[in-house]
């Protein structure tokens, strides 16, 4: 999937970020060099999510694309992996798998240039170093390199046996051009002493408690509580060696480090575990000893198979023995296509199936053989591998700011694609595509799994089932990431033993094996028999009295507010909740240990059931007001309304007829759809059109981004658009931290202002909640505050609300003054042409006493407004962005 790029035009089409530092010379060395693969066409998330906003991650704009996979935060996600790997060599900023262990550092684009790191410990000159000398005092390379988790297929070990890691299917890697300089120069600087022996790293993301770690005690028993930064060690020859290419890096695939990936600076350890490379680096110090940091010590470990979770908590020998520690990757493959559960049509299909997938090696090691059987690993077949990483090593200049120099070193550090095409009659003789890959060093994946307590390294051949159902064939994947199902699941709900070297399939006349037997971990506390009542629960569902229900036990979370991985949002989220799902696929056999401690009683038979029973709690009590801020209600599509061809108000009528929105002026409400396409469910935040204070009702104006020739179109709108009459959405909220309470008084977070005036900025069908809070101020008519309005569109006919809009102003001039300003207005069009601009603003929106400016549009919008208000005279506390 590589791309030969000879116009500015086309490497615009595939920058679409424009960087403006990017230029074709940048890139295209001259036309007789060799095509490099470049990176895939980027959109830089501009959306803060809904499900970030309650987190400590709402300042990270996000891809919803990417698979979460320990509930909402910290962020640890996966790409799909056929888009991952449809995107190519090179994988998008926005699809980079990520690996959070707790918040994202927010990082202001004023404050990069003097972030510091320091290089200390066993130096004869220890130094401080700022990002501009970063930049300007060393050399810039540029690199194509692929990041792996050590977790990346945990799903297979988890489905096996829990192990103490979440699940991770087969997508927790991807690729990209890092630029930065390389690591040795740095630690150069500061002479290292001839004791040195280790270079540890660490991270500005602060863990649970925030204090720095005490130096390795060796007698620390309390493996269960992470504490400090994050940080990890490699070997400090390792660091020096040009040929292992340890790096910093501050741009990826040409762009700043996005802050999932350690904006504004991070380590990159090529060929190494993802664990290694530090992101939001700070300080690197030499030891003489590997890190003492508690994740380099409790995490990134292989234990011998034979210890389980329970030997590995009694005895801190197995964490602290170096020899099971992981640094470099092992050998591994994974098959991209055919997908998981594809369905391969006989009667259509062509002569023969391309199979297709990714391998990767560790220590710079190069895949040398791919190998695909269909008979169980009887006889195998050599596949095709495309070695992209090597067209870089033909490449002589710079990209990205950074120089390509690569020619000389022999170390493969890129996943490397393989293909082979395979008789569909053969396939239909098979039961399953078997997949190995084999390194340079001749290690080759085995055919069994090494299951351990961490489930990390996880590479045995990788099995695709074939079944054949009439004239088709469905192919299943071990595991799927985020769903049930996969073939691993089905041969052990029929007592299959996964590790029995047949993948669990029983041989003909061999018995079943009895199943492992499920070890039941006691979450209760001893001697606890409290009853507890449905009202007692609901009586303790704040942040500060934070009560759930697991398998129908109380807990109380209040005591591990401060001590969960996750931050207190993981438990206040789940408070007056019945979690048992989610807490079970999301917890290790370590965690569910901890429980008894938060034990507090059981939940009473009848209230467990009304609790669970949503049919039952809304038939019984007619609920007045419609919006439940922890739980999903649903409204039914009544009408669809043209406003214009991409334009529709969809009307949905609540509950019952009496019932009350309850959205509060200027909040929001969440809408979850299922993706026609895919059955995915799809979320996001709208704020409806009609008056909140409307019965049994809501209408939601929504504009339909239809697909383009290369764009995907929006999956919510797109949705909503086919959903038929009569179909359910389910809401939840409100959610926002603005809201408008009449007569000049406004509440942001909690905190009231008293305003005379407002500035309403807003762009396209960011009217809405704009809208919400002039109608409030208008129908009004004691509220003394005025409203100005300054609304960019297209055309004339994409003006929204326009009758209401004017119908405000010609009710009083002086309270309301609307201003339109279009981009694409006809000949006829008398009014403001253009964007909202520096000029407009001056005019339209100058800083007043008293005053606030709301603004709502396209992300670039609300970028550049924020940029010129500020520069204006506006204080960040008087611009609101919905
Ligand atoms: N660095 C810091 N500071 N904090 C982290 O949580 N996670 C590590 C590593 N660096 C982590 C970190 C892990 S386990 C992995 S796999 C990689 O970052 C993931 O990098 P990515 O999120 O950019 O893909």
């Amino acid at each position: 999937m590589t791309t030969t790029f000879t116009t500015q035009a086309q490497v615009a089409e595939i920058l679409p970020f424009k960087n403006a530092e990017i230029t074709i010379e940048d890139i295209i060395p001259s036309p007789a060099e060799p095509d490099l693969p470049l990176p895939p066409p980027s959109t830089k998330p501009s959306e803060i999510l809904d499900v970030d906003k309650i987190t400590p991650d709402s300042h990270v704009p996000r891809d919803p694309r990417l698979i979460r996979l320990t509930g909402v935060h910290p962020f640890n996600v996966e790409p799909p992996l056929t888009a991952l790997y449809d995107e190519g060599f090179l994988t998008s900023p926005e699809l980079f798998y990520v690996r959070n262990h707790g918040p994202v550092p927010q990082v202001f684009d004023e404050d990069i240039p003097n972030w510091e790191i320091s290089i200390e410990g066993l130096v004869e000159k220890p130094l401080v170093l700022n990002f501009k000398e970063i930049l300007q005092k060393y050399d810039q390379i540029t690199a194509p390199i692929t990041l792996v988790c050590a977790g990346n297929r945990r799903k297979e070990q988890n489905t096996v046996r829990k192990s103490k890691g979440f699940s991770w299917g087969p997508a927790g890697l991807s690729t990209a051009l890092f630029t930065g300089p390389m690591m040795a120069d740095i630690l150069r600087s500061a002479k290292p002493l001839r004791r040195a022996k280790y270079l540890c790293m660490e991270g500005a993301d602060k863990l649970v408690r925030g204090t720095k770690d005490k130096r390795r005690d060796k007698d620390m028993t309390d493996i269960s509580q992470p504490n400090g930064f994050y940080g990890t060690s490699v070997k400090l020859n390792w660091a020096m060696d040009p040929h292992r290419g340890i790096m910093l890096a501050h741009k990826m695939n040409g762009e700043d480090l996005r802050p999932d990936h350690g904006r504004p600076l991070r380590a990159v350890v090529p060929g190494q575990i993802g664990g290694r490379s530090v992101k939001w680096l700070k300080k690197l110090i030499l030891t003489d000893e590997p890190s003492d940091n508690w994740y380099h010590i409790n995490d990134n470990r292989v234990l011998p198979t034979m210890v389980t979770p329970e030997m590995s908590a009694q005895d801190r020998k197995w964490w602290t023995d170096e020899r099971y520690a992981i640094y470099e990757l092992n050998v591994n493959s994974a098959v991209a296509h055919p997908q998981h559960e594809e369905v391969l049509d006989l009667t259509t299909a062509g002569s023969s199936y391309t199979v297709k997938g990714y391998a990767y090696a560790g220590g710079g090691r190069r895949i040398t053989k791919v190998e695909i059987s269909l008979d169980r690993g009887k006889s195998w077949r050599l596949s095709d591998i495309e070695y992209a990483e090597d067209k870089y090593r033909d490449f002589e200049g710079d990209l990205f700011g950074g120089k390509v120099d690569m020619w000389w070193r022999e170390s493969c550090f890129c996943w490397s694609f393989w293909s082979l095409d395979i008789p569909v009659p053969d396939l239909e003789a098979s039961d399953a595509i078997l997949v190995r890959a084999v390194d340079d060093a001749l290690s080759a994946q085995p055919r069994d799994m090494y299951w351990s307590v961490l489930g990390m390294m996880n590479n045995p051949w990788f099995r695709v089932t074939i079944t054949k159902e009439g004239n088709t064939l469905k192919f299943e994947h071990p595991t799927h990431p985020s769903k049930a199902g996969g073939w691993m699941e089905r041969v052990k709900k029929n007592g299959g033993d996964l590790l029995n070297g047949t993948w669990g399939e029983r041989m003909e006349g061999e018995e079943p094996v009895a199943p492992e037997p499920v070890i039941d971990i006691n979450m209760k506390k001893d001697g606890v028999n409290r009853q507890i009542d449905l009202q007692e629960l609901k009586a303790n569902n704040s942040s500060e009295n934070p009560w759930f229900v697991v398998n129908g036990e109380v807990y109380d979370g209040t005591g591990f507010l401060e001590g969960h991985p996750g931050g207190a949002i993981s438990i206040t989220s789940s408070a007056g909740l019945d979690v048992s799902e989610d807490f079970l696929a999301i917890h290790s056999e370590t965690a569910k240990k901890m429980m008894p401690d938060y034990h507090i009683g059981t939940l009473d038979p009848a209230s467990l059931k009304a609790l669970n029973d949503k049919s039952s709690s809304i038939s019984d009590e007619l609920r007045e007001v419609f919006l439940q801020s922890r739980e999903w209600t649903k409204a039914t599509l009544t009408e669809k309304k043209n406003v214009s061809w991409d334009t529709r108000i969809f009307v949905f009528d609540l509950e019952h007829e009496k019932q009350t929105l309850g959205l509060p002026i200027g909040q929001h409400l969440m809408i979850k759809v299922q993706d026609p396409i895919n059955g995915e469910a799809v979320i996001r935040s709208y704020t409806p059109m009609s008056d909140t204070n409307l019965i049994g009702k809501m209408e939601l104006l929504v504009k339909i981004y239809f697909p383009g020739d290369s764009i995907p179109g929006g999956r919510m709108t797109l949705a909503l658009d086919k959903l038929p009459l009569g179909s359910a959405i389910d809401c939840k909220g409100p959610t926002g931290r603005f809201e408008y309470l009449g007569n000049g008084r406004v509440s942001i977070s909690g905190k009231e202002r008293q305003l005379r005036s407002f500035k309403m900025i807003c762009g396209g069908t960011g009217i809405t909640p704009v809208f919400q809070v002039l109608r409030a101020v208008m129908q009004d008519t004691q509220d003394p505050t005025t409203c100005t309005v300054l609304y960019g569109n297209r055309q004339e006919e994409d003006i929204l609300c326009r009758s209401d809009l004017d119908a405000y102003v010609a009710l009083d001039k002086e309270k309301c003054n609307v201003v339109h300003t279009l981009t694409k207005g006809s000949d006829t069009w008398t009014g403001r042409r253009g964007r909202i601009s520096e000029q407009s603003l001056a005019e339209y929106a100058a800083p007043e006493e008293q005053s606030m400016v709301l603004v709502c549009g396209p992300g670039a919008m609300e970028k550049s407004a924020r940029e010129i208000l500020l520069a204006q005279g506006w204080n960040e506390s008087d611009l609101h962005f919905f």
